[in-house]
């Protein structure tokens, strides 16, 4: 009796072991699949379509000198909270500098040469800012990138922005490089469809996200910011958004 129950604890024992070693080298061939993508290890920056790359802590260096240069371009166009072409008005509060900037009013969405505000051009694209995009765009791939817009947006507490694509430039072949500063936001990254499912991710200060080629008209968003102080930005997010729109 003891003898065949010693046996049976012996071949459970073993079918056990089995049943572990399967489900460990299982695990551990699951874990090295995760981590084959060289995007997903050594480098900081992350592949999110054959033309999206998120470049992580991109701006982070040059983060002081962009919001300083902030500064200048404020104090000559401030910002705003246009009226959408529905009469709402947004909650993001917005400038540009550069040749083009983006408005919105009663009679629609486009580019402008002039500050509707000031009837003045928009202030010049600060060079910090210029040589943050192009090296951006060139990192992701887009080698002669030459923005002519740069849209600021600014996002307090509860600010959100709902998905929608960028189609208002002229040349869907240049990219969009999205930088983002300050306090940090949940950013939508969809399909081509406002229903697509889309990725959400968690952008930081210095974080650059450059979508072009096939991926240039994804529908994207930024979901409400949450509380939160900056040490360089305070309670806000400033996102930079670089086009070629002419
Ligand atoms: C935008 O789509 O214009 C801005 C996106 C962002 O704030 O991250
Ligand atoms: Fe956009």
């Amino acid at each position: 009796m003891w003898g065949r129950l010693a046996t049976c604890a012996a071949v459970a024992n073993r079918r056990c072991r089995i049943i572990l070693r399967d489900f460990i080298s299982k695990a551990i061939r699951m874990t090295m699949n995760l981590f084959d993508n060289p995007d997903d290890t050594e480098s900081p920056h992350q592949r999110l379509g054959p033309g999206a790359m998120l470049l992580r802590q991109f701006a982070t260096p040059a983060g002081a000198d962009l919001l300083s240069a902030l500064e200048a371009v404020v104090a000559q166009a401030p910002f705003r909270q246009m009226i959408t072409p529905g009469g709402f008005r947004m909650s993001v509060a917005m400038t540009n500098c550069g040749p083009l900037g983006w408005v919105s009013d009663r009679t629609g969405y486009r580019y402008s040469a002039i500050d509707p505000e000031s009837r003045l051009p928009w202030p010049p694209m600060p060079e910090p800012f210029r040589d943050l995009a192009t090296n951006a765009a060139a990192q992701a791939g887009f080698d002669a990138f030459s923005p002519d817009a740069c849209l600021v947006n600014r996002y307090a507490v509860g600010t959100k922005l709902s998905l929608h694509q960028d189609k208002d430039e002229r040349d869907f072949a240049q990219p969009i490089v999205s930088v983002s500063l300050g306090n940090p936001a949940i950013f939508l990254f969809g399909g081509f469809k406002r229903a697509d499912p889309a990725l959400r991710l968690h952008l930081t200060h210095g974080d650059v996200v450059v979508w072009g080629g096939p991926d240039r008209l994804r529908y994207h968003g930024v979901l409400p910011l949450k509380a939160g102080k900056h040490p360089l930005s305070g309670q806000y997010r400033i996102n930079l958004t670089f086009r070629k729109a002419g």
